[in-house]
């Protein structure tokens, strides 16, 4: 049966400039080429989940303006249940000011918009489904949607905020990047569940109640861009997880399914599918 899980999270429009080096503070860099892709955590984590096969729920805002359209063009495409996106009217969709360099490395800038408006209020009453939740929305609604949780609850610590510690214990995974391990701290020790830990082309770790029980490094790959690699990882191992597979499992199909996106350019565009990740995975294992 397939994964059934609801997100709480952002919509943004990607505005992506690549060039060979990126600008310091001061400096101006020409000779960028521009693309626009749906972005946003929130979105890129339903889609990767939708891709992966799982039967997912977005929950979310946007504004009543023509990027709105552009930002859930993936997501309805692919099935995504967006009974739970709602256009605020006067509000501006949340955008990401991305800027990738020749290796693929990126640096994001997001103007939340409609992202920051949702109160937990507006949330809905009972969450049944497995939830998925990122901290690119007002970390009140990332609180109380846990709470209202009932199932399976994944926290993407991205960007790092501090959530309350109820939270951290009421988790059945976090997943955090290394720099987000850092600003955790000693705070990890509350989690309940697994901590996931990314390393980039290192791979991850997965730790429980302190100790390691899993690590996997990606397949070999020549990434173009980086944007949204998390996300996808982050999906994957949710979904991985939900379907009962192991620790050690579950992280390798995560890292590949990370190291595959970071091939393609963009975010969403990127997400990969279940039987692309699959068919790396089986040649890695031959
Ligand atoms: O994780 C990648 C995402 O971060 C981008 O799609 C951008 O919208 C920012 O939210
Ligand atoms: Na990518």
């Amino acid at each position: 049966k397939a994964a059934s899980v609801l997100v709480v999270g952002s919509v943004n429009l990607d505005i992506v400039a690549t060039a060979p080096t990126l600008p310091r503070p001061g400096e101006t860099v020409i000779g960028a080429t521009l693309q626009r892709h749906p972005g946003g955590k929130g979105a890129n984590q339903a889609l990767a989940l939708a891709r992966l096969g799982a039967e997912v729920r977005l929950w979310a805002r946007v504004g009543d303006d023509a990027f709105a359209d552009e930002a859930l063009a993936l997501l309805e495409a692919e099935g995504v249940d967006l009974t739970g996106v709602t256009r605020l009217p006067g509000a501006t969709t949340g955008v990401a000011l991305i800027g990738v360099d020749g290796a693929g490395e990126n640096q994001i800038l997001v103007a939340s918009g409609a992202n920051a408006l949702p109160t937990p209020g507006d949330l809905p009453a009972g969450i049944d489904r497995a939830l998925l939740c990122q901290l690119e929305c007002p970390l009140d609604v990332v609180a109380a949607a846990v709470r209202r949780a009932e199932g399976f609850v994944a926290l993407n610590l991205a960007p790092f905020a501090a959530l309350p510690q109820d939270c951290l214990e009421r988790a059945d995974l976090v997943v955090v990047n290394q720099i987000e391990a850092e600003a955790l701290g000693a705070a990890a020790a509350r989690i309940g569940g697994a901590l996931a830990v990314t390393l980039g082309a290192a791979g991850a770790q997965l730790f429980r109640r302190g100790s390691l029980t899993a690590q996997a490094q990606p397949p070999r790959v020549e990434p173009v861009d980086a944007t949204g690699a998390g996300d996808v990882f982050t999906a994957a191992l949710v979904v991985a997880l939900l379907e009962g597979r192991s620790d050690s499992e579950a992280l390798r199909f995560a890292c590949v399914a990370a190291a595959l996106s970071t091939t393609r350019p963009g975010a969403q565009p990127a997400c990969p599918r279940r039987q692309d990740v699959e068919a790396l995975l089986s040649g890695e294992g031959s």
